[in-house]
């Protein structure tokens, strides 16, 4: 346990290092060509206009008309992991780029549409979570035509490695791992496991097990299905897994399913393993409205549930006791890459110029976050990922 915590630990100072390396400085770099213009804005102002010459080049820009466009979509504002990368995207952003997020609305035709739009307007680069990873050769042709504009795909990994080898101009930023963060939570269900005996309710010595999956046609769900449960069964803990099915990382259809199911099960449930935390927040709502998970871990009507990403509305339920925990996939850290090197590629410079991240040498251009373990023992460290 202690080696474990102090393994998590060293990661995630890992991560605040290599960070320190991308935070501030995009903004610093864009400045010189927004300062040198007048800032029509200001100048009617009262108090600033008198010194504009003294103003600190190290403070926002005097109009942010004045800096390049930056093209930026998620699949959709209903996926909380991916609103919180548009908002990491955003805030990267100041100083550097306009910005302003597209949602796509989970529709493939108006993600491409809002990509016209962005490079009809001049975009200097254009980053996306793809509604539809088959889209994407629609996507570079585009980019193609506008000028060998360079993209950069985020959460959603374009697998296709010829797809990605088409042009040279495209970068990903993701989470590390083909496992996509599910080894980790495996190993979290064993630690609990191993120290708490009341969770084998029946005393077989198994675990009967729930495992809800994220969207089928999402790069991470199968793989995030498959290493939750082998990881528990290398570690020597037999598994009978009650159901397995999707709940497309959405809270209210995994809600859905899971009242179907703990109506079926009850007690019988002692895990429900989620893809994701929006699916976890969902399961909760449904085991909390059939008695289970009011009265903390030691009680009898407890159904330990676990997910992934570590968003802050699942923190409060970590902490509280109602959820045992959820695996970081750093949506900060990823949109401060994202902008980083949408901002080294449209100046010419190195993809990764300032940064202390490598891309991966698979063929997958794709620079991967590292995912960080969170109980009630570390849960600061998920919510310094939120603080800004
Ligand atoms: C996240 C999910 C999200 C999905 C959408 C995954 O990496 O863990 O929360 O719904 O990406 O693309
Ligand atoms: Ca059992």
């Amino acid at each position: 346990m202690r080696k474990k915590l102090i393994s998590v630990m060293l990661s995630v100072a890992m991560t605040a290092s290599l960070l320190a390396g991308c935070g501030s400085e995009p903004a610093q770099e864009s400045k010189p060509q927004e300062t040198t213009e007048a800032a029509p804005e200001q100048a009617e102002g009262q108090e600033e206009a008198a010194e504009p010459e003294a103003a600190q080049p190290e403070e926002a820009p005097a109009d942010n008309g004045e800096l390049p466009i930056l093209g930026a979509g998620i699949y959709s504002s209903t996926d909380n992991f991916n609103s919180y990368i548009a908002k990491s995207i955003t805030g990267a952003s100041d100083g550097v780029f306009q910005v302003n997020v597209d949602d796509g609305q989970m529709d493939q035709a108006t993600q491409l549409n809002q990509i016209d739009t962005a490079l009809a307007k001049g975009a200097v680069a254009i980053c996306v979570s793809v509604v539809d990873i088959t889209a994407a050769p629609a996507i570079i042709q585009k980019c193609q035509d506008a000028g060998d504009v360079p993209i950069i795909f985020f959460n959603k990994e374009i697998t296709d490695k010829d797809v990605v080898a088409s042009y040279d101009n495209l970068y990903q930023v993701t989470s590390t791992g083909g496992d996509y963060g599910a080894a980790i939570q495996g190993q979290m269900i064993v630690d609990y496991w191993n120290a708490h005996p009341e969770m084998d309710k029946n005393g077989d010595g198994k675990l009967q097990m729930i495992n809800v999956m994220g969207d089928p046609g999402h790069t991470a769900s199968q793989p995030r299905a498959d290493y939750v449960e082998s990881t528990i069964t290398d570690a020597g803990i037999g598994i009978e897994v009650l159901e397995r099915d999707t709940g497309m990382w959405d809270t209210a259809k995994a809600k859905e399913k899971m009242d179907a199911w703990v109506s079926k099960y009850g007690d019988e449930i002692e895990a429900v393993v989620c893809a994701n935390d929006a699916m976890a927040l969902g399961v909760l709502q449904s085991v909390e409205a059939a008695g289970f998970n009011l009265e903390g871990t030691d009680s009898e009507q407890y159904i330990p549930i676990i997910g992934i990403d570590a968003l802050p509305e699942m923190l409060e339920k970590i902490e509280s006791g109602e959820v045992i925990g959820s695996v970081l996939q750093d949506a900060s850290t990823q949109g401060k890459v994202i902008v980083a090197i949408a901002n080294n590629v449209s100046q010419g410079k190195d993809a990764l110029d300032g940064l202390d991240f490598e891309l991966d040498t698979d063929g997958s251009k794709a620079v991967r976050v590292p995912y960080a373990a969170i109980t009630a023992d570390n849960v600061d460290v998920a919510a310094a990922n939120y603080t800004e």
